[in-house]
């Protein structure tokens, strides 16, 4: 068989670093039946059925077994824009200023194809979700990175980033609640970011996958409640983390126009939008009762408690996450990332994912899904107290 050469750009993408972690973990399984898997990001709750229910009945319409209109349904929108003006005071157009997408993912990728030439700039923190790195690969252009560091909390110093990359730079990513960092943003920061935008002509996509999830009562902010938002950037969301509807791939990105009618023109050549019944059952999901994502995020505050405190108590000096369902856990000196979740998982049966993986300011820590049930987080805590490092 022909062995035909990827293209350069294809072959020059990043490695998925946390491939080699899933080879170790099912090499580790192989001769240990009780592995807790707790570095992945797949939320473990099933979606809502009230939302299932939406899909099933809507599947049963022979409208929907037609191509949807390639830049979604109007009803759709239109419930994200209610959605905004409820849950955040945020007034959109919804024809305007709210795209569908494949999963955020799909717009975060896309976003670099949208706005970047080859060589341009793109501001994207560090630690952070790998995927920003995709897009910006795939533009052949340049990333200057903007360390998250604890003693900021976890937030970009605006003031450490050079005047020229700044004036270079045509996009900037931010992500808030973070991951992996589970820190949440200030209203200070959006503010400084719009003014820097409009300085420097510099795209501002906030990522907001985890905006639901907030702990201690506190709401995550939208950077599109700060004033002059929609001037400088968009927002991305999705159903994945809110809903538990990671499988169902269906996200939004909302706000400046001109992003959004880049991201529609981009998709109207990628995809034919979503299947009908899924942007009906979303629609259902984001105008019905919330109960259930109030439940989603005490159920995740309740495991961030059980599982920091337990920590805390066997000696490790671990802070709890502000939001997101991470929890971003030092090193023990005389570690790498990689030496620890190595250790973890060959002698504790317990899978972390080295901090490494989500860039250079990652190392010196590592990452836990709080996406397993508390008995489980307690019995991984349990494990590693059995390890007598701390
Ligand atoms: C920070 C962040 N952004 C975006 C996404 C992707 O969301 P979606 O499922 O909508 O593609 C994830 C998923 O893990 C994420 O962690």
């Amino acid at each position: 068989m022909k062995q035909f050469k990827q293209s350069d750009i294809l072959a020059n993408l990043p490695k998925q670093f946390f491939a080699k972690l899933v080879k170790k973990v099912e090499n580790v399984k192989t001769v240990h039946d009780d592995v807790i898997n707790l570095g992945q990001g797949n939320p473990d709750r099933p979606t809502p059925a009230h939302i299932v229910k939406a899909l099933q009945q809507a599947a049963e319409k022979p409208h929907y077994h037609k191509y949807s209109p390639f830049r979604g349904y109007s009803f759709l929108k239109e419930a994200v824009s209610t959605y905004y003006q409820r849950e955040y005071g945020v007034q959109l157009d919804p024809e305007k200023e709210v795209a569908v997408l494949i999963g955020a993912k799909a717009g975060l990728v896309e976003i670099s194809q949208c706005l970047l030439n080859k060589g341009d700039v793109a501001l994207v923190p560090d630690p952070g979700y790998p995927d920003y790195w995709s897009g910006i690969s795939l533009a052949q252009a340049k990333m200057e990175f903007m360390p998250l560091l604890e003693k900021n909390e976890f937030l970009p110093d605006f003031s450490k980033i050079d005047e020229d990359k700044l004036n270079q730079a045509k996009l900037m990513f931010l992500n808030y609640p973070n991951n992996p960092t589970g820190a949440t943003a200030s209203k200070e920061l959006f503010e400084e970011a719009v003014a820097l935008g409009n300085r420097h002509d510099i795209c501002i996509v906030h990522d907001f996958a985890y905006g639901s999830i907030g702990f201690d009562g506190k709401k995550p902010t939208s950077f599109l409640e700060i004033p002059g938002a929609k001037d400088v950037g968009v927002e991305m969301m999705t159903m994945s983390k809110t809903y538990n509807m990671a499988g169902w791939r269906i996200g939004f990105a909302i706000g400046n126009r001109s992003v959004i009618e880049a991201l529609n023109t981009i998709q109207d050549h990628y995809h034919c939008s979503l299947f009908g019944g899924i942007q009906e059952a979303a629609a259902t999901a984001l105008l019905g009762p919330q109960d259930c994502v109030v439940e989603l995020v005490a159920c995740y505050e309740k495991r961030r408690d059980a599982f920091i405190s337990a920590l805390q108590e066997i000696g490790w000096a671990v802070t709890a996450p502000k939001g997101s369902f991470f929890a971003w856990l030092p090193v023990p000196e005389g570690y790498t990332s990689e030496q620890f979740a190595d250790l973890l998982l060959e002698k504790a049966r317990v899978v972390v994912a080295p901090g490494n993986g989500f860039g250079t300011y990652g190392e010196g820590y590592v990452r836990v899904g709080l996406l397993s049930d508390e008995l489980l987080l307690l019995e991984a805590a349990k494990r590693i107290k059995e390890l007598e490092i701390f």
